[in-house]
């Protein structure tokens, strides 16, 4: 969350700036700002709400050098308006951050004590002034820094800009991300690849503690200890350093159209030719009691999905947590057990901790990530990549089905490696694996059929989606999808737990759609479904055409998905699901990439 960019340069930067603030939007968007030195001088253009305010803020009043910073800004401390909208400014010092400081009040106190003043709510302000004050004391640029580092607590990602000194950023990152871009006779500080992607392709991923002094020369990197330290520069693959929608209306429907292929591209890297698949860093279920499955949101739900698969597929016990909550419940470890964390950005910021306070019990960590130079994919033991590739959209689709493909082929090759699967029951789950992305094509058949239905569903102000089995986790993400970008009110649920309480919800005419293939849980399921539609519901039913023909007494409105075997079906289910929140969304107008109030990557608590 928030983006951040920093160029020193010898050539303008300002639109460049702008253009990196356009890329970083999906990271925040409740304001932003940049701030170049004129005349020696840190000018600053703000504007609440998203870049296209800044951009008119900036058209109305131009400024422009070869040394600037800009952010992008997800609202933690303080309103989103153009006071607290970053570069913050104390006397010589221009500041962005992404994270948060927790020790801001203390700060602050001890600042105003030496009679200092604050004009914004936020804690990233007291850094400026921090640092100010240190210089005023009669230090350099570069000391005030790594002394009033020492003084921070929380996460953050901190980019400085000095009045006088225009071949100088200093970046620093604990917590939040940083990478340093190495241009030609230009340096780049940015939040993530995407950042600097298209200025340069060789990067330098900051790590956890380090700071950076940074001229058009180049970059001197300082680890937490202060020591001068070299760090590995990395080449940037070229898909990571463009993100264009091509011809989709949004990031979101572009990235729903991809999954065929990056599912496919993510099977690859588990599934061999011969349909054997082998794993990273020589993981081996047979060794493990085993697993404990932690992340938020969408992964989580593609974890619960993987649950079923775990102990249905290869016979090991599996528990999902919530990663916001595992620790704080101080969980009563088993060290035999693999602490699985998934996913998308690797930055959340409590699936970080959970996959700390595991590591730190003695436990082996392992991590699903779809970005491999992430704080969560360095930290842990042993790395499982999805390669869905950067996700734009701010709800996640194409990383939720590259996470299903991998943990469906890890549940496959646990149950070959602990004996619950013979080699041919192996071979077979890997070959209907490899077909999943040619059926995820045919899912996105059912657009017209849902593009159809948006209109109706668009005026609901309440929506409950049911399943059983693998498809209750289905239904919470159709839930999630739909209420982050409609805003329209949604519950997923069980499908038989519906009669212990939330079926009082149901009124005439209230939609209720049921993800339900024709397979051995349909009966249960078709009689829920006579149970809401004696209630007045609306069905939707998401099921293949066996399951449609069986319904058809109850009239719901079907969406035929393609049959497929049941270990993909949820795979090749998520599309339609998919399809239906954005359609829904698209139909009330709202703003599908960039919903109110989120962020792609949570990286505070
Ligand atoms: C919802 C969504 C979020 C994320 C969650 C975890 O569409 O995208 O619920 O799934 O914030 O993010 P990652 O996977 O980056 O840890």
């Amino acid at each position: 969350m928030c983006g951040i960019i920093g160029i020193v340069g010898d050539k303008p930067v300002a639109e460049r700036l702008l253009d990196g603030l356009r890329r970083l939007e999906y990271r925040g968007y409740d304001s932003a700002g940049l701030a170049v030195l004129d005349d020696g001088k840190a000018a600053r253009r703000r504007a609440a709400g998203k870049i296209k305010a800044l951009e008119s803020a900036f058209e109305a009043d131009p400024v422009d050098a070869h040394i600037g910073i800009a952010h992008t800004r997800w609202a933690t401390h303080g309103a989103p308006n153009e006071t607290n909208a970053h570069p913050h400014r104390a006397g010589r010092v221009t500041v962005i951050h992404n994270g948060i400081i927790e020790n801001f009040r203390e700060l602050k106190d001890e600042l105003h004590a030496k009679g200092r003043t604050f004009v914004t709510q936020t804690d990233s302000e007291a850094v400026a002034v921090l640092v100010d004050q240190a210089m005023d004391e009669g230090i350099t640029p570069r000391e005030a820094v790594q002394g009033a580092l020492s003084r921070l607590e929380g996460a953050f990602a901190l980019v400085f800009l000095f009045d006088g000194e225009d071949d100088l950023l200093i970046g620093a990152r604990r917590g939040s991300p940083l990478v340093v871009g190495l241009g030609d006779g230009e340096t780049y500080l940015g939040s993530d690849a995407m950042a600097v992607g298209p200025l340069t392709r060789r990067v330098i991923y900051l790590k956890e503690g380090d700071w950076a002094v940074a001229t058009r020369a180049g970059a001197t990197v300082y680890d937490e200890d202060n020591q001068e330290v070299t760090r590995p520069v990395a080449l940037l693959e070229a898909n990571q350093a463009v993100a264009a929608k091509g011809n989709h209306r949004h990031f979101m429907e572009k990235e729903i159209y991809e999954q065929p292929e990056v599912v496919a591209r993510t099977l690859s890297a588990y599934v061999n030719e011969d349909l054997t698949i082998s794993l990273r860093d020589g993981l081996d279920f047979s060794q493990f009691s085993r697993v404990l499955i932690t992340a938020c949101g969408t992964a989580s739900f593609a974890g619960e999905i993987a649950r079923y698969w775990f102990e249905q597929v290869a016979k090991l016990p599996v528990e999902v947590d919530i990663a916001s909550e595992f620790r704080y419940r101080e969980p009563a470890l088993d060290t035999g057990a693999l602490a699985l964390f998934i996913s998308q950005s690797g930055e959340t910021a409590d699936t970080l901790a959970a996959l700390r306070y595991c590591k730190d019990a003695g436990l082996t960590t392992a991590a699903l990530v779809n970005v491999p130079e992430s704080s969560i994919a360095r930290e842990a033991d042993i790395v499982l990549p999805t390669l869905a590739g950067p996700e734009i959209g701010v709800a996640s689709t194409k990383a939720f089905t590259c996470q299903l493909a991998a943990l469906a082929a890890l549940a496959v090759a646990a149950g070959a490696q602990r004996g619950a699967l013979s080699k041919d029951e192996a071979t077979a789950h890997a070959r209907s694996l490899m077909h999943a992305p040619h059926l995820m094509n045919k899912a996105l058949e059912t657009e017209t059929d849902i593009q159809a239905m948006a209109q109706e569903l668009s005026r609901a102000r309440d929506v409950l989606y049911l399943g059983r089995g693998v498809y209750f986790p289905l239904a919470l993400e159709g839930a999630l999808k739909l209420k982050e970008i409609s805003y329209i009110h949604a519950e997923g649920y069980a499908a038989g737990e519906l009669k212990h309480g939330p079926i009082a919800l149901i009124e005439d005419g209230t939609p209720v759609i049921v993800i339900a293939p024709h397979d051995k849980l349909f009966d249960k399921t078709a009689s829920n479904m006579q149970e809401v539609a004696a209630r007045g519901a609306r069905l939707v039913l998401i099921s293949d055409e066996k399951g449609l023909k069986e319904a058809a007494d109850l009239e719901p409105a079907g969406i035929a998905a393609p049959e497929a075997d049941p270990l993909i079906a949820p795979i090749v289910y998520a599309v339609p699901v998919q399809l239906l929140a954005y359609h829904v969304a698209v139909e009330k107008g709202t703003d599908v990439d960039q919903p109110r109030n989120l962020a792609k990557s949570v990286t505070v608590e």
